[in-house]
């Protein structure tokens, strides 16, 4: 038997970050819910940063409200500094993913800090999960692989900032994120493979985006590494406002058929998750990717 893999679904976040126009919160709320029906155990549904930012964003208190009861799946916010974990500590959530960039000139665009000022956000945010213990962490190293301002970045810029984040946040999961699309297969193994020298396995992540069509591949030079948790989202939505041109994040119908392809469960029902599916391509203004969604016998 094959390792099983994790998936984390992201759509609701990454994915309808960058729609126009807003989102009905019911219709957030349907599809969550009909995410959470495949069986998916781990669900990022927002982010607590500024409106101005994102305003997409702006009902992620009443998203978490209305599924106070829905206790079957780990729910994820984003937070890009101390007063987004300090707001979510105030509600029901249970995983902070805490974002910075490996890149300056794109960390500086997405969240208005240096390198060196985020760091500090995150000793702040650490502390606020120590003193919160329900609450559990994870930080996501965007670019790490590629800045759409800059290009290529440099892989031990990238390990020194993983040590970093490693030594300020021992236990903390840890995303390693192509927010471009434009990593290559071989340089994602390569990373991941010194990467996993350093961070468990299960808490290293890989979160990437399809824009050129290596997201499967990519993921593939991930798993060959030893990674086994993916975050990815139904029907590819997504798309990054701070970082232009990318497109949407891997698949999660695509990853499951690349992984239940191979024997490597996945436990996603793929019935319900083609209702899922069904239910993005209804949202006005989606973002919509993948390869394999038209494909009947998913
Ligand atoms: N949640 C909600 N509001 C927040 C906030 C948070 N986490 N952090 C700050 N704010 C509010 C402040 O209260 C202030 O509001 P006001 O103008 O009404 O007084 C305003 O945002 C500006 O605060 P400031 O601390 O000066 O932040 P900034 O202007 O330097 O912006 C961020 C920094 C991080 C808040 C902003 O860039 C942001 O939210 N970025 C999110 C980016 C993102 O989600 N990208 C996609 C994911 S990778
Ligand atoms: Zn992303």
């Amino acid at each position: 038997m094959k390792d099983a893999v994790t998936l984390i679904e992201v759509a609701p976040r990454d994915g309808f970050q960058s729609v126009v126009p807003f989102i009905a919160t019911a219709d957030k709320l349907a599809l969550i819910k009909a995410l959470a029906e495949t069986g998916l155990a781990h669900i990022e549904v927002g982010s607590f940063v500024s409106p101005k930012a994102i305003a997409q964003m702006a009902d992620i208190v009443p998203i978490l409200q209305q599924l106070d009861a829905y206790d079957c799946f780990e729910k994820i916010v984003l937070v890009p500094n101390r007063r987004g974990a300090q707001m979510a500590a105030e509600h029901n959530c249970q995983r902070l993913n805490f974002v910075f960039s490996a890149s300056e000139t794109h960390n500086l665009n997405n969240v208005n800090k240096t390198i060196e000022q985020s760091l500090a956000e995150l000793k702040a945010v650490q502390q606020v999960i120590e003193d919160n213990s329900q609450l559990t962490l994870r930080v996501s190293l965007a670019t790490t692989f590629d800045c759409p301002f800059k290009g290529t970045v440099d892989p031990e810029h990238s390990m020194d900032l993983v040590k970093k984040i490693r030594d300020i946040s021992p236990s903390a999961q840890l995303a390693l994120c192509d927010t471009t699309g434009r990593a290559h297969p071989f340089a994602v193994r390569k990373l991941f493979d010194t990467a996993l020298t350093e961070i468990a396995v299960d808490s290293l992540i890989f979160h990437c985006h399809d824009t050129y069509g290596l997201a499967i591949a990519n993921v593939a030079g991930a798993y060959q590494a030893g990674v086994r948790i993916f975050d990815s989202a139904v029907a590819g939505f997504g798309g990054c406002p701070f970082a232009p041109g990318a497109s949407g994040n891997v698949a999660t119908e695509d990853v499951l058929y690349f992984f239940a392809s191979a024997g490597i469960e996945t436990n996603i029902d793929s019935a319900k998750l083609k209702q899922a599916i069904a239910l993005a391509e209804r949202i006005n203004g989606a973002q919509l990717g993948g390869s394999i969604r038209h494909i009947n016998s998913l």
